[in-house]
């Protein structure tokens, strides 16, 4: 196998963010801009000889072209077998499941994940460890000051390898494994979940479901595991073949990007239960009929019913949510009287408390939801788990989770997202925030005083590792709360997030609009940031 050392030099903007390094299709397709990454990450990983990779996205524009450059570079650096999904397609959660099972040495997730695809869309590369979660920051900021050094990267010269069907196959000395995207993980769920319940569940008239793919990759993995599988009739899944561009959609499954999913719920002739994800499958919107269960309150209902669930009988070791999600979890931790971890943003965070084994559940309000099955938050993990506890419980969405809130009392919570802002003014609107934070406690903001303010810091009670700066939160005399942050995922200015919730016991008032039961902290938001000033935008661009 002839192997070229090609010269180059390095880009300066490799760093990853939240959730790997994303940019512009344009910019990802300059000359030597992937190369240059994926060296740095072999580099800096440095698999011994003949270590297993895997390998495959979400199928978006320049997925096929970016696999074949990888395989090459693989080959060249010494890898000795990469498991590459068919079509180069494999979920996030189903490259962890593979990368675990397999042994691996890591895994090359080619996503950007919820954000557009196509050729003015967006591109991404996520490294994974051997564990099959995220690569933590200290492995990512090594591969980052890789990038800013490297010189020359390792290529084989080698034509194409076909991917359409599975085989094997052999790019100078390392084997090329192309393998079902599907069959790994659906075995992984089937052994979590008790299939034949869900499928008596879908063989009664009395339950209808709709899952919207969003024209991304789980499409396949819905079509195999509940149609063809579980039985659910063939129409359940739409949108459900893989699409470069998504359609032209934005893969995204919330109240504003799944918005056909969401009308469909709330139509006169709406199905009992629907459920959506994202790009790469980690994400999950769950909706019951005329009913949205928000992603903070879907973890609470999980981890309350988790017993009931094969894969969780045995109970959970203990439960973790990143800071701006909602305490609604926390309070089924006391009741079971298990720990409750607070991460910073991003499922990185959630890896060493998995693999220590101190928590079994684990979920952020941004549609993240996962176990210890895997390392990445999982999109229809979640699904079939709610299908687990329907299936069981033969109640409608809404009334499982009245019921729920009746028991643990209901946390009203939103998050209002001003996108696409300008970044100057982000910073400097954060930056006035901090500076504030020693006089806040004690300030009276509406009906409300303050008591307690802080830029949320975590040291990860396994390794020690210290992350500051991760969000502005701001806590209330009644427990309300509001989280400022800025988002470490876009490509375009900056997005200014904000969390707001409130907890509200009594079971009279559990029936309001969450933006109604917030107002007067939506308001307060607005005062104590100043966001119209700093950012000249009198409302958000998505709510949820
Ligand atoms: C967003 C979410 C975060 C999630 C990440 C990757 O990051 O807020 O919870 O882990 O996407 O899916 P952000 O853009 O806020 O940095
Ligand atoms: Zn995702």
């Amino acid at each position: 196998m002839k192997i070229d050392n090609v010269t180059t030099t390095p880009f300066d903007d490799q760093r990853p963010g939240t959730s790997g390094l994303r940019k512009k299709v344009s910019r990802f397709t300059q000359p030597h801009y992937l190369e240059n990454f994926i060296q740095s990450i072999l580099s800096v990983v440095e698999p011994r000889a003949g270590a297993t990779l895997v390998l495959g996205g979400d199928g978006r524009y320049h997925n096929a072209e970016a696999i074949q450059v990888i395989l090459r570079m693989a080959a060249a650096n010494g890898i000795g077998r990469v498991l590459v999904g068919r079509d180069g397609i494999l979920s996030t959660p189903a490259a962890s499941c593979v990368i675990r099972k397999h042994g691996a040495a890591g895994g090359i997730i080619l996503s950007a994940s919820h954000n557009p695809g196509g050729p003015q869309g967006d591109f991404g590369v996520k490294f994974n460890t051997a564990n099959g979660g995220p690569a933590p920051e200290t492995v990512t900021e090594t591969i980052y000051r890789h990038s800013r050094e490297i010189r020359e990267y390792r290529i084989a010269a080698h034509g194409d390898i076909p991917l359409g069907r599975t085989g094997r196959h052999t790019l100078g000395t390392m084997s090329v494994e192309v393998i079902d995207p599907v069959a790994d993980y659906a075995e992984l769920m089937e052994r979590l979940f008790d299939f034949d319940r869900i499928h008596a569940l879908f063989n009664s008239d009395a339950f209808r479901m709709r899952f919207d793919a969003l024209h991304a990759v789980t499409g396949p993995y819905a079509h195999a595991i509940l149609e063809r599988r579980l039985g659910a009739p063939p129409g359940t899944v739409v949108h459900g073949t893989p699409l470069p561009d998504f359609g032209g959609g934005h893969p995204d499954p919330n109240l504003v990007y799944a918005h056909e999913l969401v009308d469909a719920l709330y139509a006169a002739d709406a199905p009992d239960f629907g459920a959506a994800s994202d790009g790469d499958g980690d994400r999950n919107m769950i909706l019951g009929r005329h009913c949205f269960v928000t992603p903070s309150d879907s973890l609470a209902v999980l981890a309350a019913n988790a017993h009931l669930v094969p894969g969780y009988r045995l109970g959970l070791r203990g439960v973790a949510r990143s800071m701006p999600t909602s305490r609604a979890v926390d309070r089924v931790a006391a009741a079971q009287g298990i720990d409750c971890y607070e991460t910073p943003t991003g499922w990185k965070f959630f890896g060493s408390l998995l693999d220590a084994g101190r928590v079994t559940l684990c979920g952020e309000e941004s549609f993240g939801t996962g176990s210890d099955h895997v390392r990445e938050k999982d999109g229809l993990w979640a699904v079939l788990f709610w299908l687990n506890l329907l299936a069981l419980k033969r109640q409608p969405v809404a009334a499982l989770l009245r019921e729920h809130w009746r028991t643990f009392g209901r946390d009203y919570y939103t998050r209002h997202d001003y996108e696409g802002i300008d970044s100057a003014a982000a910073h400097a609107m954060i930056d006035t925030l901090r500076e504030g934070l020693g006089s806040l406690p004690g300030r009276r903001v509406g009906a409300r005083n303050t008591v307690y303010a802080d830029d949320f810091a975590y040291t990860d009670p396994v390794d020690g590792s210290v992350s500051t700066g991760q969000g502005i939160r701001i806590v209330f005399d009644d427990d309300a709360r509001i989280v400022f942050r800025l988002s470490g995922t876009g490509t375009e200015g900056a997005t200014l997030r904000v969390y707001l919730e409130r907890f509200e016991p009594d079971p009279e008032r559990h029936d309001l609009d969450p933006q109604a039961a917030l107002a007067d902290l939506i308001a307060a938001a607005n005062e104590l940031a100043a966001i119209e000033r700093h950012t000249g935008r009198t409302a958000p661009d998505v709510i949820t």
